[in-house]
């Protein structure tokens, strides 16, 4: 494998922990440089080098990236779907800008390759429902949406007219037990398993019946390490590939957190993230990615639940 040094920008967040982890491992730990605007998660102390970057401030970005001899960037830092509609604005301008000062550090750096996330937060209500394919009508109704979709197509333009090889996800919504999740429509159903634990009871802000694309994080970071290792010539998709692991309702995980803890109460009191829930598909076609680089996801729900309720009781204070 060629010599390899690696910046994750967003370091400390919900997927940037797991997946820092996960590239030291392969690449080894001084081959991944963490970073992040906020402190150092507990979880990678000690772990491997890290820095203290905004992402807006180009300059500072672009020094670390000589500095460290950096040859790819995966970026996490955005504002999500939920926290992104208290504040269009902001969530705009970083998920943008952002975007673009990677890019564009990238093509001037001759980076190897640029990893970035979009979501299915892309689709909107005039999207199909169940099965939602790669390429369809896309009209989405939220600031983070309308700036994933925009950025899907800097992703494009950057490698079509520059030849940058950046590589894209459209993430389900995420769940996992060793980094809270930052300010999303499907942070409910990371919420419901420690409060299962804690509480025996949990007050979902989305109805009983919604159904929403989710995924456990081994998959994610599983997808997102298959992605970035799978041959360029096999990339046909250079907006973002959708990829689909498990759709479910509040009812349906609780239903499955019950299997475990029988006394487990659901009680459903809708805020303004249903809407937000509403406008998205239910299910996601996934042919592209699992014809391209394999993709198959390994976790259904009641996987899932074992595996979470089984890994907070050891470190409930984790999340
Ligand atoms: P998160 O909110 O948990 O983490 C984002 C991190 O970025 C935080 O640690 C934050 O401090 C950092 N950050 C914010 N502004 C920054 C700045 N200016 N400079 C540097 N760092 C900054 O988010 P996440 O859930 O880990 O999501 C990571 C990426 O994956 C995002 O692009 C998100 O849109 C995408 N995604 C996430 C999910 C999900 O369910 N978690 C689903 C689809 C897509
Ligand atoms: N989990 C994310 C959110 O709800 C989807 O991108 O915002």
């Amino acid at each position: 494998m060629a010599k390899e040094k690696i910046l994750v920008i967003g370091a400390s967040g919900q997927i940037g922990v797991e997946l820092t982890l996960a590239l030291r491992k392969i690449y080894g730990a001084a081959n991944v440089v963490a970073s992040d605007l906020r402190e150092e998660n507990e979880l990678l102390k000690g772990s491997g080098p890290y820095v203290s970057l905004d992402v807006m401030n180009k300059e500072m970005l672009h020094v670390q990236v000589i500095r460290q001899n950096i040859t790819q960037i995966y970026l996490l830092a955005a504002i999500l779907s939920a926290t992104g509609e208290k504040n269009p604005n902001l969530a705009w301008h970083l998920n943008m800008q952002g975007l673009l000062n990677v890019l564009d550090i990238a093509r001037e750096e001759k980076l190897q390759k640029v990893y970035w996330p979009s979501s299915i937060a892309v689709f909107g209500p005039t999207s199909p429902k169940q099965l939602c394919p790669q390429q369809t009508i896309i009209e989405p109704i939220t600031v983070y949406g309308i700036s994933k979709y925009a950025g899907e197509f800097w992703c494009n333009y950057y490698h079509q007219r520059y030849g940058l090889d950046v590589r894209s996800i459209r993430y389900p919504g995420l769940i996992s037990y060793k980094s809270a999740p930052g300010g999303g429509t499907t942070d409910y159903a990371v919420e419901i398993y420690s409060e299962a634990l804690a509480e025996k009871k949990y007050k979902c802000f989305l109805r009983e019946n919604t159904y929403l694309p989710m995924m456990y994080m081994p998959d994610a970071i599983r997808a997102t390490m298959e992605l970035m290792d799978a041959p360029a010539d096999n990339i046909s998709v250079r907006t973002s590939y959708n990829i689909s692991g498990m759709s479910f309702s509040p009812t349906e995980i609780a239903a499955s957190i019950q299997k475990l803890i029988p006394e487990f109460k659901l009680s459903c009191v809708p805020d303004y993230r249903q809407k937000i829930a509403d406008s998205w598909p239910q299910s996601i076609d996934d042919a592209i990615a699992a014809k391209d680089w394999g993709w198959k996801p390994a976790y259904d729900l009641d996987r899932m639940t074992n595996d979470m309720l089984e890994n907070l009781m050891k470190a409930p204070k984790e999340i």
